[in-house]
């Protein structure tokens, strides 16, 4: 469904991804996975061209893309397919959790008001938050503010979600309800690539893991290959460095 080839970008003369390749299929969950400073972000802001690409095609829906030379118009078709969840929310704070969920709807979208706000409606009932619908983000805890932003992406029905480090800014004891609502929406197959340090939830909800070094793909495979039959020792010694935290 979404396919990258040759993916560059640098800045300020410094290289920051050096020629990515992937493959998303409809249905996967592609976790990326990967040291800090690898340029993971960097790479899900060039997928939904939030930073430009020096670089690289992409393929989408069947449609070839060059990157660096799509037209904002070509840009604002192709989001209208995607969404992304950002890891500090990036909710507007004059608006309560349905005007943010309604507000990627009714105007970008055209949907009239009354309709947006069924189906946000049913978003936030799926993240669990029906009840605080007309709550401002400052009366919601940080996990309950990334629900509202996981059900803003839901809303508008996109073909894949891109989620950058969606728990890292979490307090340790509101992680698991935001990835219980992330696996929920794999359980349904939505498409998503997700940024996480979160090895366990990659194990158990994605179908593929792509590990990223120094702006390049240092392998992706199959999750169950990934982690059960994992031979490069970069790799190793990364999760083994993970494991480390948990303790
Ligand atoms: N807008 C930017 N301007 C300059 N350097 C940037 C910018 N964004 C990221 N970088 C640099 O790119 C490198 C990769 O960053 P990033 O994509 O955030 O990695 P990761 O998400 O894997 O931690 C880092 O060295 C970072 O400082
Ligand atoms: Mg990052």
């Amino acid at each position: 469904m979404l396919e990258v080839t040759g993916l560059k970008k640098s800045f300020h003369g410094r290289e920051i991804l050096s020629g990515v390749d992937l493959t998303v299929e409809k249905g996967d969950v592609l976790a990326v996975l990967g040291p800090s400073g690898g340029g993971k972000t960097t790479l899900l802001r060039c997928l939904n061209y939030l930073e430009r690409a020096d670089a690289g095609q992409m393929t989408f829906i069947g449609r070839t893309m060059d990157m660096p030379r799509l037209s904002r118009k070509e840009i604002a078709a192709y989001r209208r397919h995607t969404a992304f969840v950002f890891q500090s929310f990036n909710l507007f704070s004059n608006k309560t959790a349905l005007q943010n969920v309604t507000e990627g709807l009714i105007v970008p979208r055209k949907i009239p008001r009354a309709q947006a706000e069924e189906r946000a409606m049913a978003a936030l009932e799926k993240v669990g938050l029906a009840d605080r619908r007309d709550a401002y983000p400052s009366q919601l805890s940080g996990g309950q503010q990334q629900r509202v932003a996981i059900a803003r992406a839901v809303a508008v029905r996109p073909d894949v979600i891109f989620l950058d480090e969606p728990t890292s800014a979490l307090d340790p004891e509101l992680i698991g309800g935001v990835l219980e609502v992330i696996r929920g929406l794999a359980e349904d197959g939505m498409t998503m690539v997700i940024v996480t340090h979160e090895v366990n939830f990659a194990r158990h909800v994605s179908t593929r893991v792509l590990f990223m070094d120094q702006g390049q793909v240092l392998t992706a495979a199959p999750t169950a290959e990934f982690f059960e039959e994992q031979k490069l020792e970069r790799v190793q010694s990364f999760l083994r460095s993970l494991d480390r935290k948990d303790d």
